[in-house]
């Protein structure tokens, strides 16, 4: 019989929990009307609709469900955000701050602005991998009309001051977003305690449908529609809704809220057990951020002297699936723009895994993990020519 994978991944997806997959069914096959049609079809998907809204209204503490619109995920919600935020009343310059870790779905569109007559600054997060409220202060101008900075980075894990950035961001009235992507359901979310004006979320991250997300998106915001079409969605995001992915993301949302506090604290210990157990058995091996605040469910850990995708290729062949930061990938040797954004030196940053916990890691996922890493690290150290010049020897 072939031993159960073990999923690591949980940052990058996360398994539709049955609890959604079941709320959502009949929105497939019996409540399936276009929620803009006037018959009662329409008016039951209609009802349905509103009623996930105002329940993702309520989770994210919006001051009202029109501040929710369902786009097709975090990508989207996080381009929209940019473009329809900077672009609004045919605006075609300013000033735009995006930290450097960001997501690729907000440094790029931040850059394709920048092609377009507007002037981005990528701030540098410290070598704590925390954005800090000072370093935003002093590069706030007159003319900055937004500021993007994530709630939680995907890769280290580290929490965002996001409550001091958005105030510091607002005393130059400039708008705040920030994708929540990675720490909605892990960290509490609070709109309104957080003083953001637009927010990104995806639904495959909570256990939810891909293909879904929000954009919190405070009401009496000038905002450039991204999507052009119908309407929908008060004529913010047009497209025919998607009624079965609203229910599910309402629904994994829930879930989420309603066990993040037991979760928080049963994924901090199997995350901290993981970090003691791999850095107690590994030389020249270390966690980054760990100072840091940090979100319990993922953990960056740099290994020197091997290679990241090395250490995921051996782990996948035993049955665990964990991923890296470094994206070296058909030849380009470039390691990860979140740890050169950090300041990690190149050559160590290569050696970088990306451990994610999830709802349903268990104690013995973390054994199998640390009891099939050490062994192929230390064997890829030893076929190494060059790992005990550069790093030194390694425990056994
Ligand atoms: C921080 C962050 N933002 C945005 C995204 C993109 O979300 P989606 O896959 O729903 O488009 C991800 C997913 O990898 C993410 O981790």
């Amino acid at each position: 019989m072939t031993e159960k994978r073990v999923y690591l991944d949980n940052a990058a997806t996360t398994r539709t929990d049955p609890r959604v997959v079941a709320a959502m069914e009949e929105f497939f096959t019996d409540t399936y009307g276009n929620a803009n049609s006037l018959h009662a079809e329409g008016r039951a998907a209609h009802k349905a609709l509103e009623d996930a809204r105002a329940r993702v209204a309520g989770a994210i503490n919006a001051s009202r469900p029109d501040e929710v619109l369902f786009t097709s995920g975090g990508t989207e919600s996080d381009n929209s955000a940019l473009i329809g935020l900077a672009t609004a009343g045919g605006r075609t310059s300013g000033h735009i701050v995006v930290s450097a870790f960001e997501h690729h779905a907000v440094l790029e569109p931040a850059e394709w602005l920048g092609k377009r007559g507007f002037d981005v600054t990528l701030l540098k997060p410290r070598a704590d991998g925390v954005v800090h409220a000072e370093d935003l202060r002093d590069v706030l101008r007159d003319d900055t009309i937004l500021v993007s900075v994530m709630h939680g980075n995907n890769e280290l894990g580290t929490i965002q001051p996001i409550r001091e950035l958005a105030a510091v961001t607002h005393e130059r009235d400039a708008l705040f977003h920030t994708d929540a992507a990675q720490t909605l359901g892990k960290i509490e979310f609070d709109a309104a305690e957080l003083g953001v004006d637009a927010a990104s979320f995806s639904g495959h991250k909570i256990y939810g449908p891909k293909g879904t997300g929000v954009l919190y998106l405070k009401k009496g915001l000038r905002f450039a529609p991204y999507l052009m079409g119908g309407g929908q969605e008060f004529r913010r995001r047009s497209g025919t809704q998607n009624v079965a992915g609203a229910q599910g993301f309402a629904a994994a949302l829930e879930i989420i809220v309603a066990e993040r506090e037991t979760e928080a604290v049963r994924l901090t210990k199997l995350r901290d057990r993981f970090e003691e157990a791999v850095v107690g058995k590994l030389d020249n091996t270390y966690v980054n951020s760990i100072d840091s605040p940090r979100m319990p469910h993922i953990t960056s850990l740099i290994v020197k002297g091997v290679e990241g995708e090395a250490m995921l290729l051996h782990l996948d062949a035993q049955g665990i699936a964990v991923s890296t930061g470094s994206a070296c990938s058909s030849g380009s040797l470039q390691a990860s723009h979140v740890l050169m954004a950090i300041d990690c030196p190149q050559e160590i940053a290569h050696g970088s895994l990306r451990v994610s916990l999830g709802r349903w890691t268990t104690d013995a996922d973390i054994d199998r993990l640390v009891d099939a890493l050490v062994p192929i690290v230390e064997r890829l150290r030893a076929m190494s020519p060059v790992y005990e010049k550069m790093f030194g020897t390694h425990k056994a």
